[in-house]
């Protein structure tokens, strides 16, 4: 189990360090460590939980935010629930070497601004991205290779987590004169 005490932050200069690809086929280790960042994702969601750990939520955790400077990720993105409380669909992954082979020229951003479980003070800004992404990698809770086409959120998400590889935060995108200033033209997601 991934403990908060694990976490690197913004302040420790591994965050800005390169990830190295994963060797396949996948070792235990590497497999465990993977199923063990989705788990994180899933408790810091789920009420409970985060709140016994003390977990902020988050629906994506790359490898360097554990201390591990590996090519990998986990992101877990439910649905909305409906009335009943039942959840249609759930986007998730466990990502070894995933890499962004196709995109749109179109650019989106959240209204809202990302946020980053390796940045505990919220920073506030647009973060452009691309509106639609292709990417392939291996997927550890299918056992292969996949080929992912991701619109929206979960396009905005695996950008996000992409950089994490690259030792890129979400802030280092944002206009660096007006954080705020809006995009003409870009896709805005709620
Ligand atoms: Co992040």
């Amino acid at each position: 189990m991934i403990t908060n005490d694990q976490l690197v932050y913004d302040t420790d200069p591994m965050i800005r360090e390169i990830s190295q690809d994963v060797p396949l086929p996948l070792s235990d280790e590497d497999r465990q460590l993977g199923l063990d960042m989705l788990e994180y994702l899933k408790m810091s969601q789920d009420e409970e939980l985060s709140e016994k750990y003390d977990i902020r939520p988050g629906v994506g955790l790359a490898a360097v935010q554990v201390g591990q400077l590996k090519r990998m990720c986990a992101i877990y993105i439910p649905d909305e629930p409906d009335e009943d409380g039942n959840v249609d669909h759930i986007d998730q992954w466990v990502l070894v070497n995933p890499k962004i082979i196709g995109y749109t020229p179109k650019v989106s951003y959240l209204r809202n601004g990302e946020g980053c479980l390796s940045v505990p003070e919220d920073r506030k800004g647009i973060v452009p991205r691309h509106a639609k992404v292709t990417l392939t990698g291996y997927d550890i809770l299918t056992d292969s290779d996949v080929r992912i086409v991701a619109r929206g959120f979960t396009a905005i998400c695996l950008q996000h987590e992409l950089d994490h590889f690259d030792g890129v935060l979400y802030y280092d995108h944002f206009n660096q004169e007006d954080p705020n200033r809006p995009i003409p033209g870009a896709m805005v997601i709620e």
